[in-house]
Parts: structure tokens; sequence; C-alpha cells
């Protein structure tokens, strides 16, 4: 280790709070990093581990209060990263351990908590169990950690049940001698078969693994998807549903939760309030509230909201809804808008329809329109920030950057763009390297020029240094707001809404009156008020808030 390394320790530098029965994570602001396009420190044109600690000073600054590391495990990168080859060791691509814990250490020194992401409910192809179990056989052990079965018809040459894989085509694949094994997303991501013992254990021990050295928490992948209905049976895929989330007898079995059960108990022998937030696409939405109760995880994504776009009603429902789910349990809400599974807030909401959830942007699709979506997002941060609640920021977002949304076909990455023949246009549009220097080869992304993903001319005006201390600039509206979101204490504060037209939601929140314009025309803003945050520089005119604009008042 250098001189700079961190002293390996599992004990929180976190005070816990001992007399409030508010937890940290309650109205945190959680950053999400996706390291391959966060920032490059050594010039392959993949963002890496080094890039992030080069960066933290820039994190610090925004008010947040944690960051969360999409996957960085050692990995054939098949789904960037999301396919996981050995969950205890850093893929040179991103560095090291040694990086990994230089790069915890300095967050910690910054009051910066780290999140990192855990992948259980598949492994890598490559991952040792999976290699050992196709050496091993039908019938072995190492098998049974995985999801084999005959398959149907005379001689098994049919899959075992009619499964889809969320990237398109059939979720089974045969082996050579005949057996089948499941795979909800790419082929080389086997299921792990959370009733065997053997994966319980092997995740315990990988929690602890990152616990011991000083993570403050997981981001849990897939989190409803880790148990099977026990008989695999066909799933009716015209049957209707309510809400966006995913459900069948693959999704959001009762007993998936006896896992984070098990895993609360093991957070629990760490002090400093580590964290579990689920990624659980459930529907219907109620069924969210359970993965939050006070013996499981803190937080679950509330990816319901995400999708209800530009809609002032919606939004409401949808607000009031999700709060009175996790009310109903104790927890707190977790608002997010974007994530690098989905095309940006500033494209979808500039787009023709922006209560449209395309799947990704190509060039043959109708265009975003960028000035119209940028305002509209502004506005729904001053919402977003302003609940009650947890919030994350997609890395970028503060930039005001929008979807690549004209990629080339041979420029693509994602496996779901594969797999499903181009019908879905994939997630690499959300995906692009991050510019933070206008006047340097890629955009300052890394020392080459080099990207992994090419940046549209767009992001060249959109860099860093052409917003810092840039009045009027997104990145410094996102400071401003989560400044005062901060110093406002509206992460624990409590939701009023005041009585409206359909088009404008107006609601207040520990004193600040929100305001937002999802009308045609302007609107009155209410009297004897001062103006402490508008949503951009031409929000109020004449003292009327415009359309697509929001206000923070007090
Ligand atoms: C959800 C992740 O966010 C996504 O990027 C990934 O492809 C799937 N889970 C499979 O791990």
């Amino acid at each position: 280790m250098n001189s700079q390394s961190a002293v390996l320790s599992s004990e929180s530098p976190f005070l816990e709070s001992t007399e409030s029965p508010r937890s940290w994570w309650n109205d945190a602001v959680i950053y999400q990093i996706y390291p391959r396009s966060f920032a490059d420190s050594n010039g392959d044109g993949v963002g890496d581990l080094a890039g992030v600690t080069a960066r933290l000073d820039y994190l610090a600054k925004l008010s947040i209060d944690a960051i969360w590391l999409s996957p960085f495990y050692v990995s054939p990168q098949a789904d960037a990263g999301y396919d996981v080859a050995d969950y205890r060791q850093v893929d040179p691509l991103f560095g090291t351990l040694e990086d990994f814990d230089v790069m915890l250490a300095a967050a910690h020194a910054r009051g910066l908590r780290v999140i990192v992401d855990v992948v259980p409910n598949h492994t890598s192809s490559a991952h040792d169990w999976f290699v050992a179990a196709l050496a091993a056989g039908a019938g072995s052990s190492a098998r049974a950690r995985y999801m084999f079965r005959d398959g149907t018809g005379e001689s098994g040459e049919n899959p075992p049940n009619n499964w889809q894989s969320i990237f398109g085509g059939p979720a089974w694949t045969r082996t050579t001698d005949g057996e089948w094994y499941l795979h909800m997303f790419d082929s080389s991501q086997p299921d792990l078969n959370w009733r065997n013992p053997d994966v319980l254990d092997e995740f315990d021990s990988i929690l602890r693994f990152w616990l011991d050295r000083g993570v403050d928490g997981f981001r849990v992948d897939v989190a409803h998807g880790l148990i099977k209905h026990e008989d695999l049976p066909d799933h009716d895929f015209g049957a209707p549903f309510e809400g966006t989330g995913n459900f069948g007898p693959m999704w959001d079995q009762d007993d998936v939760h006896d896992i984070y059960q098990r895993w609360n108990r093991v957070l629990a022998e760490y002090g400093g309030e580590r964290i579990m937030v689920a990624e659980a696409w459930v529907s219907p939405p109620e069924r969210l509230g359970r993965y939050v109760r006070a013996d499981e995880m803190q937080q679950a994504f509330n990816f319901e909201f995400m999708t209800v776009g530009w809609d002032a009603m919606g939004l409401r429902r949808s607000i009031d809804a999700a709060r009175a789910i996790t009310g109903e349990v104790g927890a707190t809400t977790t608002w997010v808008m974007s994530n690098h599974d989905v095309v940006r807030h500033v494209s979808r909401l500039g787009l023709p329809d922006p209560t449209s959830w395309p799947k990704g942007i190509s060039a043959s699709d109708p265009q975003p329109d960028y000035t119209l979506g940028l305002s509209r997002a502004r506005a729904m941060t001053l919402l977003v920030l302003a609940l009650p609640g947890s919030a994350y920021v997609f890395e970028g977002e503060e930039l005001g950057l929008p979807d690549h949304t004209t990629l080339r076909e041979e420029d693509r990455m994602d496996p779901g763009f594969y797999r499903s023949g181009g019908l879905d246009v994939g997630r690499d549009g959300c995906r692009i390297p991050l510019p933070w220097d206008s006047s340097e080869p890629g955009f300052g992304f890394g020392p080459a020029g080099a990207t992994w993903l090419p940046q549209p001319p767009s992001f060249g005006e959109l860099a860093v240094d052409r917003q810092d201390g840039v009045e009027g600039s997104t990145l410094e509206f996102y400071r401003a707001a989560l400044l005062l979101r901060r110093e406002r204490t509206l992460g624990f504060g409590d939701l009023n809404w005041h009585v409206s037209r359909p088009s404008v939601l107006h609601f207040s929140n520990s004193g600040v009156r929100v305001v937002v314009n999802f009308g045609h025309g302007p609107i009155p803003l209410p009297h004897g008020l001062d103006l402490i945050l508008p949503s951009g520089p031409g929000a109020v005119v004449a003292g009327e808030l415009q359309p697509n604009h929001a206000v923070w008042l007090v």
C-alpha cells in the first residue's frame, strides 16, 4: 500500500443518531456514479476508481450526502459490469482494491458515505461457480447453485417454460449436455438458485467483505427477482397488470423477503447505520412497501414516479400514493428521476409526448426539444428536492446532460439492443462519458481524449468548466437547490398541498412554498412571499410563473 492508502476499518466514521428517530438515509441525497462514464484517470477511455477519487471535491461541493457506485467488480462486461465474475475483486478496467480503499477513505474524509452495488440475482457465466457447474454435469451440487432444468418436448429440445429474458428472447439456454439454465437477462448472466444455502452463505460473506472495508451500504440489483415460484410455471404474458413493474412467477415472490431480513441482520452487526436500497420494479406499486419494512431494507427506488412524465395530476397522485405506501410501514420515500437504465429526464421531458416512456431514443425516432426538456427537468428538480424523503441524482443530471439520441448502431454496447435484434434501442444513450472540460479532447473525460462511447457535440457547452461559477447554469442551479434543501431540512419535512388548478402543483414543506407550472400560460404567484430559487432565469416574468418552470418561495 502506498502512503495515501486507507487504514482498513469497518468502523463507520459517522456518528450514529442516538436520540433522534431520524437516520441519515431518511433525507439523504445520493449521487449515482456509473464508474465507466464518470472520469477516466489512465486514458483508456473508461472511467475508473482513481477518476472518482480525483473528482470528490466536485461532488462534496454539490452538498450531497453519499455516492452510489454501479459495479466495478471483475467482469467480462457483457452487461457493463452487471455480470460479475468475482464479487471481491476490482476489475483492472476500474483499478485495484487499493484504489477502492483510497477512494472510500477520501470520500469519508469529505463527509460522503459510499454505497456499492450488489448483484445477487445472477452471476457472470465466467464466475468460477458457473464454470464448475457446466463442467460438473446434471444432478451435481455445483449445478444446484443455479437454475438448471430438463427441457420439454420429446427429447427436451424445448425450454422448461415460456419465460422471456428482460433483454429479449427466451430466458433459457441449453447446455451441450442437454440441460437448460435460466437467465432472466443475458445468456451470460445465469440466475442463481436462492433456495440453496450455499448461495445464502456466499452472499452473507460478500456483504461482510465490503462492510469490513467500510462501505455504508448496498444498492441491491434486481431485488425483486431472486426467488422464483417453486414450480416455474408458464407465465401469461398477455395478462393485464397495474403499474410499471414486473410481475409473474419469476418476480416479487413473497419468500424473497426472508433474504432481506437475513441481510438486515448482517448489516446490523456493523455500526454506523449501513443501508440497503432496493432496485425492485414491482407491480402493483403497493408491493414496494414490503421491501422497506423495519426489518428489511431502508430504501426502495420509487420508479413509478419516474415514469409519470410531465403531468401535474399524475405526479400528485404518484407522490401521495408513494408516501402512503412507505408511510404504512414507517419508512420514507426515495425519489429518482434518471439512472443508467432509462432515458435521461431532460430528454424524456422534451419529447413530443412528455409522458411517454421510451426504452431509448435513436436517430430515426422523434427527437427531443432540448431547451424545453431542460426547462421542465429543472422544474422537476425543484419539485423532487422539496419532497420529504431521500433523492438520488444520476451523474451528469446536474449539468443538464441529455441522452445521446443519434448514436450509430455500430457504437452500441447494450446487450438489450443486440438480444432484441435492435427492437430496443438500449440504454447506451444515457451512459455517455461525462464532459469535464470543453477545451480538451473527449471534453476532458480522461487524459487521452478517448471515450468508450462517443459524446455528442452538444456536451461541449455543457461541460463542467462552462458551467462552474456561471450564474444561471444548471450546475450552479443544482448547487443552490441542494444547499437550500439541506439548510432547510426539506428531506425531513412534511408536505401540504395548496388548492390549485389542474395544471399546477403547489405545496409547502418546512416553510418553503413550491409552485410548478405544467400548463401552457403564465400563472400568478402567491402574494407576499420572497423568491429564493427559480428553476431558470426566465421562470418569473412580471410576477408570474412561466410555463415549464418552478419556484421556491418563503
Ligand atoms: C438492473 C441494472 O440496473 C441493469 O443495468 C442491469 O442490466 C440489470 N439489472 C441486470 O443486472
